[in-house]
C-alpha cells in the first residue's frame, strides 16, 4: 500500500479554505493509503504563538481531524513534536538545502514581510526543510496539499533525488513523492478580498470561515462577501472572482457541479445564491462541530495521540537511522 502524510499547522481554527484544500482529500485517501496525519505544532512556532493558546489550538485540530471522519483505525493522526525524528532529520535537511533555494519560496517571502515588525525568526526561513523531513520520514509517495504548497514539494522532490544520488548512490533511501492538489478548490479565495488566499491567520475575521464558527456567523460572512454589480451567477475567476470563488465553494460543500449550479441559479439573484451557499456550508459543519466540542477534552483523544505517537515515532525512526548511516554520522547503527 502506497503511502500519505499530510499536516496542518494549529496557528489558528482551520477555515473552509484548509477543509476543501486539505481535509477533504484526507477523509477519501484514507480508505487506499496508509495514511499519516500531522498537526504540525513546530511548523506553527515559526511565528509567535501564545503558549496556551498553541496547546488549545492542537487539541482542538486533532479533534476537528477526528470529527471530519479521519479515522484512527485507518489513518495515524498525531503531533509533530511528540516524534522527536521530525526536528532530527530537520537539521539533516538544513545542512543539505542551499540558502537561496529556501530565501526563493513564496510563502517566506509573504510571511517575513507581514512579521518584518516583530522580527523574522530564522524558523521560518527553515521552514521549508522541517516540511520535507515531515514527509520524507515516512517514505510518502503522495502529499495532499492546498495549491499554496506546491514549491515546498518542488523543493522536497529536489532534495530527495539530490540526497539520493550523494548518499547512496541513487537508489532509493528516500521516497520521492509525489503532490495531490485538489482540481477545484485547491486554492479557495478571501471573502473580502477574492484576489488574496483565503487565510487562518488574516487580520479580517470576515475575509474567512472558520471550521468551527456558529451558523449564525457563517451565514452572516456569506452574506457580506465581496461579489460584483453584475448580479449574473457565472463562473469566470478573471472578471468575476467574487462569485466564482462563492461557485467553488458551493461545490466544494455539496455534490453539485459548478455547472449545476450556475444553471440552477441562472435566474436568481445574489441574494438566494449566498441564502443557500451559507445553508449548504451550515450542513457539513455544524455536525463536525458537534463531534469536535464532544471529543475535545475526552480521554479517547488523547488515547489516540499516544497511539498515533508511537506508531509514527516507530516508522520514523527507522528512516532517520538510514539517514544518519548513509551521511555518517555517529557510529553505524
Ligand atoms: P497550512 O496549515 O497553512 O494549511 C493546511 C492545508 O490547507 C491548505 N490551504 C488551502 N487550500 C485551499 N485554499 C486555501 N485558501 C488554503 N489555505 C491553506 C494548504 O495548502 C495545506 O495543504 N506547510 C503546511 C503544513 C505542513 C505540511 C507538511 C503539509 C507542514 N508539513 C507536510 C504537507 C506535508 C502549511 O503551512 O499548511
Amino acid at each position: 500500500m502506497k503511502t500519505i502524510f499530510s499536516g496542518i499547522q494549529p496557528s489558528g481554527t482551520p477555515t473552509i479554505g484548509n477543509y476543501i484544500g486539505a481535509m477533504k482529500q484526507f477523509i477519501s485517501l484514507q480508505e487506499s493509503y496508509t495514511s499519516y496525519f500531522c498537526i504540525v505544532d513546530e511548523h506553527a512556532i515559526t511565528v509567535q504563538q501564545e503558549p496556551l493558546k498553541l496547546r488549545q489550538q492542537t487539541k482542538s485540530l486533532a479533534a476537528l481531524y477526528l470529527a471530519i471522519g479521519l479515522d484512527p483505525a485507518k489513518a495515524i493522526i498525531f503531533i509533530q513534536s511528540e516524534v522527536s525524528a521530525h526536528a532530527e532529520a530537520a537539521w539533516i535537511v538544513q545542512c543539505n538545502t542551499n540558502i537561496g533555494e529556501l530565501e526563493r519560496m513564496t510563502q517566506f517571502k509573504d510571511k517575513s514581510a507581514k512579521n518584518s515588525r516583530s522580527g523574522v525568526s530564522v524558523g521560518l526561513l527553515t521552514y521549508p526543510p522541517l516540511m520535507v523531513a515531515d514527509i520524507i520520514l515516512y517514505q510518502s509517495n503522495l502529499v495532499p496539499v492546498g495549491d499554496d504548497q506546491k514549491q515546498h514539494l518542488e523543493l522536497t522532490r529536489d532534495f530527495v533525488t539530490r540526497f539520493n544520488n550523494k548518499y547512496s548512490n541513487g537508489n532509493h533511501l528516500l521516497t520521492v513523492p509525489e503532490v495531490k492538489i485538489p482540481k477545484s478548490g485547491g486554492r479557495i479565495m478571501s471573502l473580502q478580498d477574492p484576489l488574496k488566499k483565503m487565510s487562518k491567520s488574516d487580520d479580517n475575521k470576515k475575509s474567512f470561515i472558520s471550521m468551527l464558527d456558529a451558523p449564525a456567523i457563517i451565514r452572516k460572512k456569506i452574506k457580506s462577501a465581496v461579489t460584483d454589480s453584475s448580479g449574473v451567477i457565472e463562473y469566470d475567476s478573471e472578471n468575476k472572482p467574487g462569485i466564482s470563488n462563492l461557485l467553488t465553494i458551493y461545490a466544494s460543500f455539496t455534490d453539485f457541479s459548478i455547472a449545476e449550479l450556475v444553471d440552477r441559479y441562472q435566474n436568481s439573484g445574489y441574494g438566494q445564491f449566498k441564502e443557500d451557499l451559507g445553508e449548504a456550508i451550515v450542513a457539513v459543519l455544524e455536525p463536525i462541530q458537534i463531534r469536535h466540542n464532544e471529543l475535545i477534552d475526552s480521554d479517547e483523544l488523547d488515547l489516540i495521540l499516544d497511539e498515533g505517537a508511537i506508531k509514527a515515532r516507530s516508522v520514523a525512526n527507522k528512516t532517520l537511522i538510514k539517514m544518519k548511516n548513509a551521511i555518517g554520522l555517529g557510529r553505524k547503527n
